[in-house]
């Protein structure tokens, strides 16, 4: 479903080398972790097969296909892959329902079908109860837990989870692992996840180990 073939990404004109060469397959219906050291390249990789940032050198396909334009890949990006970032990237002055639905806004979805959906999701990971408040009254977990929500608006196939629990305790850490886990096995979704979370590494059907760029094991 995800096919990475020989990618390569730096910023600043070049002068910060970030991945060297990194090739992968992830199979529809698998769940993938991705782990390594802080600055190892995590993060990088999934924008890249987010299609927010564009690779130097090197292709990313999904099912089989890449973008012949901007348009093209906007408009397949939007529907079929959720990306849950690091750092959450909510809008802090709306509210969690309304950030929940700008991505239904974009795809031109039905308010009323995705306010359902955004119910069961948020009573799911225990956040129905925080909807109506602006981002910047919630917690650190509460909004990351906002930010997945957000990402599955539009069930999307593909998920890319960036450190989806790293600010959350070890119950909703588990809560939240647990409805990743469903969201596989049940619902047949392919899940990228970076994360230092061995624990939670092992519990994927594979580990892939990031080194300064390149993918060691
Ligand atoms: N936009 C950018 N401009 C310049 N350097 C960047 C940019 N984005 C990332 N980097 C650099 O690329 C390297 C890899 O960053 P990345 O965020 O992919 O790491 P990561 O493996 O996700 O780390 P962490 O575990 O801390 O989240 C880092 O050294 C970082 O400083
Ligand atoms: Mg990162």
């Amino acid at each position: 479903m995800i096919e990475i073939d020989d990618v390569w990404k730096s910023f600043d004109d070049g002068k910060i080398a970030v991945l060297k060469g990194v090739s992968l397959q992830v199979k529809s219906g698998e769940l993938l972790a991705l782990c390594g050291t802080s600055g190892c390249g995590k993060s990088t990789l999934l924008s890249l097969i987010a299609g927010l940032e564009d690779c130097d050198r090197g292709v990313v396909r999904i099912d089989g296909r890449v973008w012949q334009s901007e348009r093209e890949k906007v408009s397949l990006l939007r529907r079929e892959v959720g990306f849950v970032f690091q750092l959450h990237h909510l809008m802090p002055d709306l509210t969690l329902e309304e950030n929940c639905l700008v991505p239904v806004i974009a795809v031109g979805g039905s308010m009323s079908a995705a306010k359902i959906r955004m119910r069961e999701l948020a009573d799911m990971t225990g956040v129905g109860h925080r909807l109506d408040r602006s981002v910047r009254e919630l917690s650190g977990g509460e909004r990351q837990r906002g930010a997945l929500v957000r990402a599955l608006m539009n069930d999307p196939r593909i998920l890319l989870a960036d450190e989806p629990t790293g600010a959350l305790d070890e119950e909703n850490r588990e809560i939240v692992f647990q409805l990743l886990l469903d969201l596989v096995r049940k619902g047949g979704k392919t899940l990228v996840m970076a994360t230092h979370d061995k624990e939670m590494a092992q519990r994927c059907d594979r580990v892939l180990q990031m080194r300064d760029g390149r993918i060691v094991s």
